[in-house]
């Protein structure tokens, strides 16, 4: 094992040991908000070949399009658990694979997904650059990349207050509050399409991009 896969191996063991109330902390917000914008995000995929990483426990499966083929990763196996779960309740007919990978080290062959999301994901990966360039890499040139992250918010006041509680949420939750993550797309060398804010405070954000240099 070496330093740069400590990170991992947290994170790895916190979704495991919050992957059996995972679901529950989220209710209020997946019923309030998070169900609208998972539709929207996926109402954009008629792919055939579509990726997902950092599946959790498969709140996106219900929405996923029939007609695509899915493959969907996660660090966490306790989470994929609960995401193979999930699949067993869904209507046959998706053809979905659930595997258990690392999305900063995909073992896909390069340009091999038409397009890949991810929601609520680049908070809790470690190195989230790295991560998103290797969505840069397995994603065809021409394909897209759609993204539903929270992010630091716009305003000093708020941008500031939520440095300050960071620390908290990732002990507790394993979270970064505070991540640029429009700006860490860029620095992964994803070209920026359209950037929808989808809450008060920008602190919500649906990132088109599509892969580049
Ligand atoms: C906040 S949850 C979001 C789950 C799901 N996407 C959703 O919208 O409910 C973050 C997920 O990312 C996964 N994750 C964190 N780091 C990862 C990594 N390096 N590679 C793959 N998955 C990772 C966690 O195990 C967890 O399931």
């Amino acid at each position: 094992m070496t330093k740069s896969d400590e990170p991992n191996i947290e994170a790895k063991s916190r979704y495991n040991r919050i992957a059996p109330i995972y679901d529950l902390l989220e209710f209020p917000m997946e019923k309030l908000l998070a169900q609208e914008w998972r539709q929207r995000v996926w109402s954009r995929v008629e792919s055939p070949v579509v990726l997902e990483v950092g599946v959790g426990t498969g709140k996106n499966i219900p929405y996923y399009p029939e007609r695509s083929k899915i493959t969907a990763v996660d660090l966490s196996v306790k989470m994929l658990k609960k995401a193979q779960a999930r699949a067993g309740e869904e209507k046959e007919g998706k053809k979905l694979s659930l595997l258990q990978m690392d999305v900063q080290k995909l073992d896909f062959p390069e340009n091999t997904f038409d397009t890949t999301v991810a929601t609520f994901v680049f908070c809790s990966v470690s190195d989230p650059i790295q991560g998103l360039r290797e969505i840069n890499r397995v994603t065809k040139s021409e394909g897209e990349v759609l993204l539903l992250e929270h992010v630091r918010p716009d305003s000093w006041f708020l941008g500031n207050a939520f440095d300050l509680l960071n620390p908290v949420s990732v002990r507790l939750i394993g979270v970064n509050i505070n991540r640029k993550t429009v700006k860490n797309v860029r620095a992964a060398g994803l070209e920026i399409k359209r950037v929808s804010n989808l809450t008060r405070g920008n602190i919500v954000k649906m990132i088109t991009a599509k892969p580049g240099t």
